[in-house]
């Protein structure tokens, strides 16, 4: 049976997480189902600007000795627990882009070049098959494929050097076994590098348990650090040796501030650092991870999974009158997003829908994505979103043409 309002309010009643969602400040009349692609604004984030900002015009200089100069530290020991990591083991620093080039230059260091290729995944967010392609031609390496959804044993074989996974991905949400997976490409003689952007702050990651040596993430999707809000990577303590990573930026030096012409490395994470980082950055990041430090992780998956399937559960008997695919993996294997495919009108459902307050995004072909996020939306808001989006089906307005205009971020 379609569920009503009042059962969408009874849930609401019982959510533990329901109070988080003061702690944000999202514009009246939004429904905003976009939190996978850039996260809602915490209200700290203002208050955590405005102290930069007058740090910035009151110690001038000084205020890289006020908290600045150690936030990547400082806020990677603020996200290990979210993703089962431990201090020390977490850098918050320039881009997933970046860092996983970063990775792949220290890790392939280390195995001294015996392996020649790098594997990574079709059908994932292409800026990590980019980047895998960009380093195997400026190092000497061949690039791989793993063809989307085909199996990985196949594909792992003694030249194999790196693979590049992501644990959620970004367009299907399906959830990979990050351990079993993890286990199969370390018995292969190969490094696995996790790509995180679709599950730090939407699931409870178990980097530690699932025995990963790198990861990379990103902190502006669910864990709400802002746009452009800086990056991670992850090495696990135990892998932290005195290599070289290939962006040997002065803020990765042993020494930055000794200026010798050398390069050496620093120690721990620190060497994964490159140039100055924006202070201004990393501030409203900061309130974020700290709100996130009250987030119980095991409460946070299970409404998330349950704000998806009440969407889903209004609005499937629309699915096929109106050709929608609902291609969202079951529960236990799937991230916090729900994904519906429209081929035709995907686009335009989802631009009709935004102009009624509901935001979700479109990805090529056809996807309707709409992201769950469990500290800001109440099962309240799931049902008028899904509500709205009723109404555009039945109504048809997605047909009009100021719906098909396409913009440059979408
Ligand atoms: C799975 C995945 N990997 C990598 C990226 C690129 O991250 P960045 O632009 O922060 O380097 C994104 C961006 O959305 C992503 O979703």
């Amino acid at each position: 049976m379609r569920p009503t309002l009042t059962d969408a309010s009874d849930l609401d009643s019982q959510d533990p997480l329901a109070d988080f969602k003061a702690h944000f400040a999202l514009p009246e009349g939004v429904l905003y189902l976009d939190g996978n692609s850039l996260g809602a604004q915490p209200r700290a984030a203002r208050d955590a600007l405005d102290t930069t900002r007058d740090q910035w015009r009151d110690a001038l200089v000084g205020g890289w000795n006020q908290g600045w100069f150690d936030a990547p530290e400082r806020l990677g020991d603020l996200l290990a627990p979210l993703i089962g990591a431990h201090a020390g083991e977490v850098l918050v620093s320039d881009s997933i882009t970046l860092n996983l080039y970063k990775l792949l230059g220290h890790i392939t260091e280390q195995q001294g070049g015996v392996r020649p290729v790098i594997l990574s995944e079709g059908g994932n967010f292409p800026a990590d098959g980019y980047i895998a392609e960009g380093f195997c031609h400026s190092a000497g390496f061949t690039h791989r494929f793993l063809p989307e959804g085909a199996p990985l044993e196949p594909h792992l074989d003694d030249q194999v050097a790196v693979v590049v996974l992501s644990q959620v991905n970004y367009r299907t949400g399906q959830l990979r076994d990050m351990a079993e997976t993890t286990h199969r490409v370390h018995a292969s003689g190969a490094e696995v590098i996790w790509d995180l952007a679709h599950s730090a702050g939407a699931l409870a990651v178990d980097l530690a348990g699932s025995d990963v040596r790198y990861a990379v993430g990103c902190t502006y999707k669910y864990l709400n650090g802002g746009p452009g809000a800086p990056g991670f990577l992850y090495v696990r303590g135990d892998c932290q040796r005195a290599a070289w990573q290939p962006l040997s930026g002065w803020h990765g030096h042993a020494q930055p501030f000794a200026f010798e012409t050398d390069y050496a490395p620093a120690a721990g994470m620190t060497r994964f650092r490159t140039g100055t980082h924006s202070a201004l950055a990393y501030a409203p990041l900061e309130a974020s991870l700290r709100l996130w430090q009250r987030v119980d992780m095991s409460a946070l998956r299970a409404k998330s999974l349950a704000l998806g399937d009440l969407f889903r559960a209004c609005l499937e008997d629309l699915f096929a009158p109106h050709g929608i695919e609902d291609i969202t993996p079951p529960p236990g294997q799937r991230g916090s997003q729900v994904g519906l495919v429209q081929r035709k009108h995907g686009y335009a459902i989802v631009q009709a829908l935004i102009a009624r307050g509901v935001i979700g995004d479109y990805r090529e072909p056809g996807l309707m994505r709409f992201g769950f996020t469990p500290l800001y939306l109440s099962h309240v808001d799931v049902w008028h979103a899904a509500e709205q989006l009723r109404e555009v089906l039945e109504s048809a307005e997605y047909r009009n043409p100021r719906f098909q205009t396409r913009t440059e971020v979408t």
